[in-house]
């Protein structure tokens, strides 16, 4: 009875440690200020995800287990690099199984009856007509091991064709250049997010973002930020230039999608 009654508070224990998935406390690192994170929604469905990697923290997301996309993902940006993709999408195990582990994997690491239940999967997508498109970007990085640590589905959301593959592309150059041209050599922090929309794919399981954007900041050596600015589309072809907005604006147009005051940079950067 005695060994029972313990055996049931550590699974209560687990279970509660669960719930937690990881906290943004953990990885401050990928913030603005190392710390300053983007609003983060009130609910139980919202997941701080620490993005993890072999072991190591790559960037952090906040993910919605309902809609099964993320909000957004945060990262510093170094330098861009032609490196290797992938060819396969992990998923993020603890999110439907808290015993699979804290660490982005295939999807064989969480069993077949609760699989997909928090999240999505591969085959939501396949056939969908939708790209899995990046919040944190291959792009934007200049080092295989972080570039492997994007292809997790928690960093994606179905994205137009076209517009992946256009405008968007444009949108996570014109990133890079501002942020090369201005910002060599000193912390710049990017945080790229979606605004659901009404639509889904493969029934109801995975909401089509209406809107993606993303937005970037850099600080000098006195914590001073010196170039800040964002970008927001629809999730649709669109054939004319990235026009760049300011902090303030992209967060005023967030705050009026998400219905909750909203902030990219913990107040930092307007
Ligand atoms: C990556 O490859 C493309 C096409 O080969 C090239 O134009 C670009 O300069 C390369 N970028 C880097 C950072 O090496
Ligand atoms: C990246 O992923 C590929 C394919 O899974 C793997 O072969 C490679 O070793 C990984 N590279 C690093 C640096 O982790
Ligand atoms: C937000 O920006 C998008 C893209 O430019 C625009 O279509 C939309 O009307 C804006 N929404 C608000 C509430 O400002």
């Amino acid at each position: 009875m005695e060994l029972l009654h313990s055996i049931c508070l550590v699974q209560l224990l687990s279970a509660l440690a669960l719930t937690e998935v990881t906290r943004f406390t953990k990885c401050p690192q990928f913030f603005a200020k190392s710390g300053k994170t983007p609003t983060i929604f009130q609910g139980s469905h919202y997941k701080q995800i620490c993005q993890r990697l072999n072991n190591q923290y790559k960037y952090a997301t906040l993910y919605d287990t309902k809609k099964r996309i993320p909000v957004y993902s945060a990262y510093k940006y170094v330098a861009t690099k032609n490196c290797t993709r992938r060819t396969t999408w992990d998923i993020e195990p603890q999110l439907d199984d808290s015993t699979a582990g804290a660490e982005m994997g295939p999807e064989s690491r969480v069993d077949r009856n609760v699989r997909g239940l928090n999240q999505a999967l591969n085959n939501d997508y396949d056939g969908s007509g939708f790209d899995r498109g990046y919040l944190y970007p291959v792009l934007q990085n200049d080092d295989q091991c972080y570039v492997n640590a994007t292809f997790t589905l928690t960093n994606a959301a179905p994205q137009d064709l076209s517009f992946n593959r256009g405008k968007w592309k444009k949108i996570e150059r014109k990133i890079i250049e501002t942020l090369t041209q201005y910002c060599r050599g000193i912390d710049s922090y990017i945080v790229t997010g979606v605004v659901p929309g009404n639509n889904f794919i493969n029934g109801n399981r995975v909401n089509i973002p209406s809107y993606f954007w993303s937005a970037y900041c850099c600080f000098d050596n006195n914590q001073k930020a010196i170039r800040r600015g964002g970008y927001i589309n629809c999730n649709v072809k669109d054939t004319t230039d990235p026009k760049e907005i300011s902090v303030r604006e992209l967060e005023s147009n967030l705050t009026n999608n998400y219905r909750v005051t909203f902030s990219v940079f913990g107040g930092e950067c307007l």
